[in-house]
């Protein structure tokens, strides 16, 4: 049982990440992360992920799953709290193996360790499980253990620690040639509704920090849309701009998501420049934002100026018939 976690540890992810535009989510993941202060103090935390989608935590206290979504448990009744069961048993065991051996392996305090667990889904069947995590003194290929070149004899002692733990490595096997992508299935199925929604991105211009005398940064912010998929340009009529500079997409709080692409260009040649944004949730109709285009503010303006002109204008002339009047009579 205890080999769990170091195997957990060592075992690298195959796979590329080329997703489909409109097959989104199609990978499920734990993050186990350890936080070792020192030799009497220890802490865990894990959370578990559709893609970049959290949709389960741990509360290190109770060592219980914290279900996020009410679909997180997917068609998991039982098998859920069987697993609750087994990563409680993994997180205060794994704790201990690591504390009892820092000196084997030469670990200094403070250390951390983080483990990656998962499967991913390959046209529509779930396979493609993985494990990757902290230390790097081993890897774990094909049920065999190999030390790196540099490990010195860390990896070799590794590699005998963990042979004698084999009911723990079909423990691993199983989660994850089996139960993960059972999981996996289920909750894209019972969170369909929520998974496959469709929002469609804001988007506004803005100037950023000057790049330099005579040139502008155009600033094209995107947010709000779900999924994480986007496209966005900058065009001089159909002709894509070179060297936008495209930010990280960025969690909202709300499950969707938040992107910047900016780009330097002269003062001069800033008028009829355009950005486009490319979304599932927009269908053909693209958003186009021209640069130089009369902005929000400057309607509000407008909204603001002409009235007040019309009303100053009426009580000049208001004053004037008054005061010739007056002049009359
Ligand atoms: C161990 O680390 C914890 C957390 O940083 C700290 O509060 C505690 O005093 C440390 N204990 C020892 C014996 O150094």
């Amino acid at each position: 049982m205890l080999l769990l976690p170091l195997l957990l540890l060592v075992v690298i992810l195959p796979g590329g990440d080329n997703k489909d535009m409109f097959q989104w989510p199609t990978s499920y993941h734990i993050i186990h992360i350890w936080i070792f202060a020192n030799s009497s103090w220890a802490q865990n935390q894990g959370s578990g992920w559709l893609d970049d989608l959290q949709i389960q935590g741990w509360d290190s206290d109770l060592g219980t799953t914290i279900f996020l979504k009410s679909w997180s448990k997917g068609n998991f009744s039982d098998e859920m709290t069987e697993l609750q069961d087994l990563f409680r048993v993994y997180f205060i065991g794994f704790t201990q193996v690591v504390q009892d051996h820092v000196s084997v392996f030469q670990l200094e305090y403070p250390f951390v360790i983080q483990v990656i667990a998962g499967c991913e889904l390959h046209s529509g069947e779930a396979i493609g499980s993985s494990l990757r995590g902290g230390l790097d003194f081993v890897r774990i290929r094909n049920d065999s253990c190999v030390p790196a070149p540099d490990s010195s004899s860390r990896g070799q002692k590794f590699c005998a620690l963990m042979t004698q733990y084999q009911g723990t490595s079909n423990i691993i096997e199983r989660l994850l040639s089996e139960t993960y992508p059972r999981y996996l299935l289920g909750v894209l199925d019972a969170g369909k509704a929520e998974l496959q929604k469709q929002v469609r991105p804001e988007a506004w211009l803005s100037s950023g920090t000057t790049p330099g005398p005579g040139r502008l940064l155009l600033v094209c912010h995107v947010s709000g849309f779900y999924p994480k998929p986007v496209r966005v340009m900058w065009m001089r009529g159909e002709q894509e701009q070179p060297g936008p500079q495209q930010g990280d997409i960025i969690p909202n709080a709300d499950w969707t998501w938040y992107l910047r692409v900016t780009l330097n260009v002269a003062a001069g040649e800033a008028a009829g420049l355009s950005c486009r944004v490319k979304h599932s949730s927009l269908g053909d109709q693209d958003i186009i934002l021209y640069w130089g285009h009369p902005t929000s503010i400057s309607l509000i303006l407008v909204a603001i100026i002409v009235p007040s002109l019309i009303l100053s204008i009426c009580l000049a002339l208001w004053f004037w018939r008054r005061w010739s009047y007056q002049n009359i009579s």
